[in-house]
């Protein structure tokens, strides 16, 4: 529900007091980080003031507030927007089949995000992987296991985000990227499948920390 403002409209007053609205506009400024600092009152009950009324007053829990970070490396096959995520505690899921018999699925639920590797699965495991998957981070030598089962990773799990990562030559947009177009092909027929592409700056950024990390050229 939208509060009623009682803000005097800026037109009226300013002619006469310039100085008492513009002290008054920092005040609201500051007003305003605090309030986004200190989380106490609910911002978008704040925006209602400023004529957006289309944000709705929803009582936030913490995970909820969080604003969802921007990462441009990771770009979205239809709409070509970044991806937006953000994460607490993370849990990172090895599709090693060390993961049988480990009884971890609970504990691995719990995390505010999942990530899975490529097709490892879930159903029949859940026990001891958990059920829940906030990513799939999948190797474009991977995306035809995937669509094996498109019904599935693209219409049932479509909560899951999927970042496709491969070399130049495989996900190019010019028609050319024979991954890419498997991926462009997909969204066609699952318009709910939220998929991300890795950008050729975030790849070479990716394999130089590889390279640090093992040593070993990736190339
Ligand atoms: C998204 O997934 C849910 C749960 O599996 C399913 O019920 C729903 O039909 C899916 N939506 C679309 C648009 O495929």
């Amino acid at each position: 529900m939208p509060e009623p403002c009682p803000v005097t409209p800026i037109h009226e007053v300013f002619s006469q007091r310039k100085s008492i609205v513009a002290v008054s506009f920092i005040a609201a400024f500051l007003f305003l980080i605090i309030v986004r600092l200190t989380n106490e009152v609910n911002f978008p009950l704040i925006l209602n003031c400023f004529g957006q009324t289309s944000v709705k007053w929803i009582p936030f829990s913490y995970t909820q507030r969080r604003t969802l970070r921007t990462h441009y490396g990771y770009i979205n096959v239809k709409t070509q927007e970044p991806l937006q995520l953000d994460c607490g505690l993370c849990a990172i899921v090895s599709n090693s089949g060390q993961m049988a018999a480990q009884k971890v699925g609970t504990e691995i639920d719990q995390s505010s995000c999942i990530w899975r590797m490529n097709n490892a699965p879930t159903k029949g495991y859940e026990e001891d992987v958990g059920k829940r998957t906030t990513i799939r981070v999948v190797s474009h030598t991977s995306v035809p296991l995937l669509l094996k089962n498109p019904d599935y990773f693209f219409r049932e799990a479509n909560s899951t985000i999927y970042v496709i990562w491969g070399p130049f030559r495989n996900m190019r947009k010019d028609g050319n990227g024979i991954v890419y177009n498997m991926l462009k092909k997909t969204v066609d027929s699952y318009p709910s499948a939220k998929i991300y592409v890795t950008t050729e700056k975030r790849m070479s950024y990716c394999d130089a920390v590889f390279k640090e990390e093992t040593g070993k050229d990736r190339l």
